[in-house]
């Protein structure tokens, strides 16, 4: 599956900002894969890196027009007009993000993942448009915690309590200072091209 056709396709059919934040939750994706697997707590029946990206940069590709109020059950509609489609292990992870519509709850990493990284975007880019500077690379890990637990209205769409959740033992099981790092990080590699 080639990256940047399905690239293009998140880019042509979705607004700017979920555009932006598509990318965003692909190299979360991509940086929680990378951690869980340095600590060795991947195991062998987890789908590889790319499905992971792959999920993350397309998870709101029917997030508009006939789909939005479906979303995210028509993923693979919404890909099949762009002559585009995607293996039912992804269709399952991207599923995962929004357990309250599908009926999918997250069981595999790949699915958690998703689920306690997709809203999480939101508010480390909001604490970066506070900052002065605007700049991604100058927001501390210190900052979006501060903001995630004693600013509640702060991103008030970001939903933290299934953020929180990627403590969960049967989880991810990763502390939340660590996965607000793990993804402040991801997204901090990739800040000119969502022009941050
Ligand atoms: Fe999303």
């Amino acid at each position: 599956m080639d990256r940047q056709i399905y690239k293009d396709a998140v880019e042509k059919t979705l607004e700017k900002n979920i555009f932006y934040h598509s990318l965003a939750l692909e190299t979360c994706m991509g940086g929680i894969y990378d951690y869980l697997k340095t600590n060795n707590q991947l195991d062998q029946n987890e789908p590889p890196k790319e499905d992971w990206l792959l999920s993350g940069l397309i998870h709101d590709i029917d997030y508009v027009g006939e789909f939005k109020e479906f979303h995210p059950n028509k993923t693979k509609e919404a890909l099949k007009k762009l002559d585009l489609e995607i293996p039912d292990s992804i269709d399952q992870i991207v599923k995962a993000h929004a357990p309250s519509i599908t009926n999918i709850n997250p069981t595999s990493k790949a699915q958690w993942a998703i689920f306690c990284a997709d809203s999480l975007t939101g508010l480390i880019v909001a604490v970066a448009m506070v900052y002065p500077s605007k700049k991604l690379s100058d927001v501390k890990v210190s900052s979006v915690l501060k903001r995630f637990l004693k600013e509640p209205r702060f991103a008030a769409g970001t939903r933290r309590d299934e953020v929180a959740q990627c403590e969960l033992p049967e989880g991810l099981n990763i502390p939340l200072e660590k996965f607000i790092e793990i993804c402040l990080t991801s997204i901090q590699q990739i800040a000119p091209e969502i022009g941050l």
